[in-house]
């Protein structure tokens, strides 16, 4: 499906964004092996949320959609069924990584495969702390999906992370579960820790001091209410908008501030961003609030080391707001970009090269010079939600209008973007 995106002289209004994706997998896989049941407020809409839910019900937790609610019966930690057919994670790294903790514990086996492209991501980091385990799963060439995993009982294990993931950190508590004892992750560099916050809301015995978590296995999880914040990672689109285009002044309502993701407010007030964060609340552990932004001139900066990690998600988009900056945006450290769900700096490089915008490549990152004129061109999201979402922001600054192929991409964690962004966008 291919969208035309007309420049905008301003973006204003006030959006209320979908659900969080990374809050909402663990919800929905916690809530299925946890006892009674769990209602989820403003699960996500995206395609990737919705795999983990077929999941959860192929593996016999009952799931409803009501209104504006998805309920889920638990089925306890040991209740679980073999599911009756291979499971598909679709486009979902965070759905393969993390059910496979839960996979590893269980009394039977299990099949899991991906779309093409995460057939292509690599599952050796979980495969290496869940053979520790004692799990025994077999990949594609030893590394990549499908999975074949042959549930054991587990053995806690005391863990640290080669890669900076919290789709890894997950994996590894998840299965921790099933393990009896006291299961540690260590990571060097703090990664997102949405998994923590929900094992403890629905009972676990979870500790986490600076870089160690450790979590005592065999809990009786018990399923209760739970209401997911907006996605930070949604609004960045929204936020880098309304800072490339003149004049612009959105509120986003409800949006996720939790700590280890809010360092995109951070970076981006430190570089000129004109962000008022308007209220906060903790619901359900994490923080919730509404962001205010209004367009200001940004300088640019340097994105490196544990930053790269805080904002992983957003450094397409960023590189996008870089070329608009005053001075231009260095990305380092990023080499875990090359096995997202496309490699993140061959698609961000070739649309830059498609709108004329110059940048100096290196295997871990980028150099994206600034003050540079966006030309409208034909961009195309190559099947990555983030690609897509991130040239569409781009092409509100263009000369003219631009296409983007493969835009229906998006729709893998913002099935609405498009039409939200037409509704705050006004047009020159
Ligand atoms: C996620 C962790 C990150 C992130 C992904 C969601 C999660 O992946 O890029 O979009 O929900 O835990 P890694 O764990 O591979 O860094």
């Amino acid at each position: 499906m291919q969208e035309r995106i007309s420049p905008a002289r301003r973006i204003a209004g006030a959006v209320r964004l979908p659900g969080d994706k990374s809050i909402s997998h663990r919800y929905a896989m916690l809530a299925a092996i946890a006892e009674g049941t769990t209602r989820i407020r403003n699960y996500s809409t995206g395609a990737d949320c919705q795999s983990t839910l077929a999941a959860m019900s192929a593996l016999g937790a009952a799931v409803e959609r009501q209104a504006g609610e998805i309920v889920i019966h638990g089925r306890g930690l040991d209740g679980l069924a073999a599911p009756a057919a291979d499971l598909d994670a679709g486009n979902s790294g965070s759905t393969i990584r993390m059910l496979s903790g839960i996979l590893a514990g269980q009394k039977f086996s299990s099949r899991i495969y991906g779309d093409e492209s995460l057939s292509r991501r690599p599952m050796d980091r979980i495969m290496k702390p869940l053979g520790e385990m004692g799990a025994t799963i077999a990949a594609r060439e030893g590394r990549f999906p499908p999975l074949e995993i042959t549930g054991a009982e587990l053995r806690p294990i005391e863990y640290t992370l080669p890669v900076p993931s919290a789709q890894v950190k997950s994996c590894v508590l998840l299965a921790g579960l099933y393990a009896e004892g006291a299961t540690v992750v260590r990571e060097p560099i703090r990664s997102r820790d949405h998994t923590e916050i929900a094992l403890r809301e629905l009972g676990a015995d979870i500790s986490v001091a600076p870089g160690v978590i450790t979590l005592q296995g065999r809990p009786r999880l018990k399923g209760c209410d739970l209401a997911v914040p907006s996605d930070l990672s949604s609004a960045a689109f929204f936020i880098v908008a309304a800072l490339l285009v003149p004049e612009s002044d959105l509120v986003i309502q409800g949006v996720g501030l939790n700590p280890t993701r809010s360092m995109l407010l951070d970076f981006l007030t430190s570089i000129g961003a004109n962000i008022k964060i308007l209220q906060v609340a903790e619901v359900n552990g994490e923080l919730v609030g509404d962001i205010r932004v209004s367009n200001a001139p940004i300088r640019g900066g340097v994105i490196e080391g544990a930053m790269t990690t805080a904002l992983i998600d957003e450094i397409p988009v960023l590189a996008v707001l870089g070329a608009a900056s005053e001075n231009g945006l260095t990305i380092r450290d990023a080499g875990e970009l090359r096995v997202k769900e496309t490699d993140r700096i061959a698609t961000v490089v070739e649309n830059f090269r498609r709108m004329g915008i110059a940048v100096e490549v290196s295997p871990g990152g980028m150099v994206v010079p600034g003050r540079q004129r966006f030309r409208a061109t034909g961009f195309d999201s190559f099947g990555d939600h983030r690609i897509a979402m991130a040239f569409a922001v781009a092409a509100l600054r263009g000369d003219g209008e631009s296409t983007i192929e493969n835009a229906d991409s998006a729709s893998v964690s913002f099935p609405q973007f498009f039409s939200m962004l037409r509704r705050v966008s006004a047009a020159t």
